[in-house]
């Protein structure tokens, strides 16, 4: 499967960091936040990956990622201009997924789930990662029947009707590209990935798992201090993530 990381927009919710560099290549504790879905990719057998960026960085991803040797990987790079949403950027990748599935990570996402098995079991469709937390309403949240099944994602919901948060990382089959095509953009302007998930729910093909370990979403100032705390504890821990 080829891997992709989003790493790209403005990150206004880390501002005042994120107005000469990309929320991205910030520190969590000892490394730039993007190690950690590249290492979360590799450890699960992906070393084909394009990183999507904007342009406004995209020189110092290069710099600092290279070929992806450093990571026995191999990278590419993929520029979206503007913000058109998360699987807008997705498509940007078709030319690259030549027909295979492709695992999606969200690059603000912190997760040390070893995925291995997943990868391996993916055959089709679409599938997910839930983890409960104590904040929903900031992320996509899954409306769960009686008998355990998914009805629909809702996109940050003001009463969510569960505690888990769909988390930043994504399989897809090769009609991804063809579902995206057919997306309309939400009221912000964008083509959400909770709408490209509830098209694969409309089938029939949307299946989830869970996400045993920690999991964090970066993205905001308290849970990029929580990142660095959460990583310098396994790591003292003797926990190498
Ligand atoms: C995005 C998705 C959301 C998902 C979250 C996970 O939200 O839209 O469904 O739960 O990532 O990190 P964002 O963090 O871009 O607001």
């Amino acid at each position: 499967m080829l891997g992709v990381i989003l790493a790209g927009g403005i990150g206004t919710r880390l501002m005042p960091l994120t107005k000469v560099t990309n929320k991205h290549l910030l520190p969590v504790y000892d490394q730039p936040m993007i190690y950690y879905p590249i290492q979360t990719l590799t450890k699960a057998g992906i070393n084909e990956i394009v990183i999507v960026t904007g342009k406004e960085h995209s020189g110092n991803f290069m710099t600092l990622l290279s070929s992806g040797r450093e990571f026995g990987a191999r990278f590419a790079y993929v520029l979206q201009e503007g913000a058109g949403g998360i699987a807008e950027a997705i498509g940007l990748v078709e030319p690259y997924a030549r027909g295979s599935s492709i695992v999606v990570m969200l690059g603000d996402n912190i997760v040390f789930d070893d995925l291995t098995d997943e990868v391996r079991g993916f055959k089709s469709g679409c599938r997910i990662f839930l983890k409960e937390v104590a904040d929903p309403e900031r992320f996509g949240v899954p409306e769960i029947d009686d008998s355990g099944k998914i009805r629909r994602i809702i996109e940050k919901p003001a009463n969510p009707p569960t505690k888990f948060a769909v988390t930043g990382i994504y399989f897809y089959d090769s009609t991804v590209f063809d579902r995206i095509k057919r997306l309309k953009p939400s009221e912000r302007g964008e083509l959400e990935v909770t709408d490209l998930n509830n098209s694969y729910l409309a089938d029939g093909k949307l299946s989830h798992g869970f996400i045993k370990g920690p999991w964090l979403d970066a993205g905001t100032i308290e849970n990029l201090y929580q990142a660095t705390l959460l990583v310098r504890k396994l790591r003292v821990d003797g926990r190498e993530p």
